[in-house]
């Protein structure tokens, strides 16, 4: 596994890599959903290429992505397992040259759910994205169904820009007690790791988003949304300081 921080450095790489090329990007503290990911794009492509870069940009606040964990000498063990090709690394002035003066905004869906509690969250997920695909040029991206907002608006980004990108959905990747798998989960205190599966569990009841609210309000968590589109509800609640999101077909 080859790892690479520079965007030039990457280029001159790029420009020699044949056959197809999958790409996952993720902020690090890797977990089995981010290896199930990378599985996929294993059994895809000729080559699979992960990113790791915590991106300043989607996090409305500042405490929180100083909060953000990092575990980067486990990651790259755990990349080096699944034998990825390139893990790219860049550092903010790769990536933010113009100083985050040009952006990529969608000005519909990212101003619902999550973009309503989160000001500004999706553009900083859509430019890194963006940037991230023209760096990485990958024919197939993949994408976990936990982050599912933020899958559409990236289905739809690639469409609206007439990118050449396949965008791959994962299915969510659960603990043995229903807990999506997510990066800020080692965040939880013991007591709130214990009532996490209660999410899951409440927005899989069959029963109204108001009810499904009540119950999780009861428990202690502080209820941002549930709301049910097209099929899927959508929640996101705060235990203690930490934010979960998850969504569940109905
Ligand atoms: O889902 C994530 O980890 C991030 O939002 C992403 C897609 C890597 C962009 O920073």
């Amino acid at each position: 596994m080859r790892i690479i921080k520079k965007v030039d450095e990457f280029k001159k790489i790029r420009e020699k890599l044949k056959g197809t090329i999958g790409f996952v990007p993720t902020m690090g503290a890797l977990h089995k959903g981010h290896i199930s990911l990378i599985k996929k794009s294993k059994k895809a492509s000729d080559h699979t290429i992960v990113s790791i870069f915590v991106n300043p940009t989607q996090f409305n606040e500042k405490k929180d992505f100083e909060n953000y964990p990092i575990t980067i000498s486990e990651d790259i063990k755990n990349l080096e397992k699944e034998k990825i090709d390139i893990l790219f690394m860049p550092s903010y002035t790769e990536i933010y040259p113009d100083g985050y003066k040009y952006k990529v905004i969608e000005t519909e869906f990212s101003k619902k759910l999550c973009g309503a509690f989160r000001p500004g969250h999706f553009d900083g997920v859509l430019t890194v994205v963006m940037k991230l695909f023209n760096i990485i040029r990958p024919h197939i991206a993949f994408f976990g169904e936990k982050d599912y907002q933020q899958l559409l608006l990236i289905k739809n980004m690639v469409k609206a820009f007439f990118m050449d990108i396949k965008i791959v959905s994962c299915p969510t990747v659960r603990e043995k007690d229903g807990v999506a798998m997510s990066s800020r989960n080692v965040l939880l205190s013991k007591e709130e790791r214990r009532i996490a599966p209660l999410i899951y569990k409440t927005i899989s009841k069959k029963i109204s988003d108001a009810h499904a609210r009540q119950i999780l309000t009861r428990y202690g968590f502080k209820v941002d949304y549930i709301k049910t589109i097209n099929g899927r509800r959508f929640a996101a609640a705060k235990i203690g300081n930490v934010r979960l999101i998850d969504n569940v077909k109905l």
